[in-house]
């Protein structure tokens, strides 16, 4: 939902000739104004039109695909407001023909000056009637929008498991409170949940209005800093959901993605198990140099690797970085290549971003990408 959003939004940016040759391509072509090249040209834009707008509605990340609870109330109410909203225009639609009709024939027999009281009683009626039916319809929709909501707040309770997220301009801490502190986990842009079991999310920011919304499993929340809130999280199926920050929080607000991540019990324990433990030690020279130039620059500063003298919290955790799918909230792959790109020079990535070009010599920067790329 949000990628069609985002191309919606996109669309908008097309320069002004292109939007004009999608609007009157069909007539062209139609009509064979357009000749050889450019009606081939007009085919093509027609065509890759709706293909553009299908790629943008994946079930990765859509309303459309709800796969927990809370997102089935929601997408429950998105289509009885579209039935009401669509018999609403059809119904317009018809009086409007219906209307335009009946001038046509009446111009010939009668003056528009002419009052008739029967069909202005009429009239009376018809508009009253209309009237009756809004008020109908915006009651209908208040209640159903009221129940969805108190049926998503009957959720909150029944929490097996609780995370906390804490939003950053441009990436999620996603931390899972245990009973002491090493049993606590910290990660980022990434939460794992056991299918079927309702989590509790808990939200807060620590600079600016973001907002959480992973459309296949719940509705939006904002984080706003210094006010937590909570969401209810259930996803019935296995699976990976991307989510998106919903709530503009500046120049990289679209590379603030998060992706959740539904697996058995069995495969979400053994995830947090691994997870609780600190970083292995490197395990041979090439590590123990990334380690060395890791410790010994900038990086340390901002970012924790537990087990090791890092201990920065300005960037995320990254005493498992190996194990997550991506990097920089889901703007890059998890591999060496991109990782290498992002140390290298992360503004030219994701301009804006807090992580700072660290000057490392070519043979150093292999390294430290050797090593953060042992952290699993
Ligand atoms: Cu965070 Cu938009």
């Amino acid at each position: 939902m949000a990628r069609c959003m985002s191309l919606l939004a996109s669309s908008r940016m097309l320069t002004r000739p292109r939007m004009s040759l999608a609007f009157t391509c069909p007539t062209q072509i139609l009509t064979g104004i357009v000749p050889g090249k450019a009606a081939q040209q007009c085919l093509r834009w027609v065509s890759a039109a709706p293909m553009l707008v299908l790629a943008g509605c994946g079930d990765r990340q859509s309303a459309l695909h709800a796969h927990g609870a809370n997102a089935r109330r929601i997408l429950d109410l998105i289509w009885s407001f579209s039935a009401v909203a669509g018999a609403t225009w059809l119904l317009v639609m018809l009086v409007l023909a219906a209307a335009l009709l009946r001038r046509r024939l009446s111009e010939t027999t009668r003056s528009p000056l002419e009052i008739d009281s029967h069909q202005e009683r009429r009239f009376a009626q018809a508009v009253g009637s209309a009237m009756a039916l809004t008020v109908l319809a915006l009651v209908m929709m208040t209640t159903a929008s009221f129940f969805a909501g108190k049926s998503i707040a009957s959720l909150s309770g029944t929490e097996t498991l609780a995370v906390r997220i804490t939003g950053h301009q441009w990436w999620w801490e996603v931390r899972y409170p245990g009973d002491d502190r090493s049993q606590s986990i910290v990660t980022a842009n990434e939460i794992h949940v056991p299918v079927g079991e309702p989590v509790e999310v808990e939200l807060d920011s620590l600079d600016v209005i973001h907002s959480f919304w992973v459309p296949n499993l719940a509705g939006k929340r904002d984080l706003i800093p210094g006010r937590p809130s909570q969401l209810t999280l259930i996803a019935d199926k296995p699976g990976t959901y991307r989510g998106q920050c919903a709530e503009f929080c500046g120049y990289q607000h679209a590379h603030m993605a998060i992706t959740v991540i539904a697996e058995s019990r069995e495969a979400f324990e053994a995830w947090q198990s691994r997870q609780n433990a600190v970083a292995s030690a490197p395990g041979g020279e090439e590590e123990r140099r990334g380690q060395q130039a890791f410790l010994s620059t900038g990086c340390a500063l901002c970012h924790t690797i537990r087990g090791t003298p890092a201990s920065g919290t300005v960037g995320p955790d990254l005493t498992h970085l190996a194990s997550r799918r991506a990097l920089a909230a889901d703007t890059l792959a998890m591999t060496p290549g991109a990782l290498a790109a992002w140390i290298a020079d992360p503004q030219s990535i994701k301009p804006g971003a807090k992580m700072p070009r660290i000057a490392l010599s070519a043979d150093d920067l292999n390294a430290v990408v050797t090593y953060l790329g042992s952290l699993e």
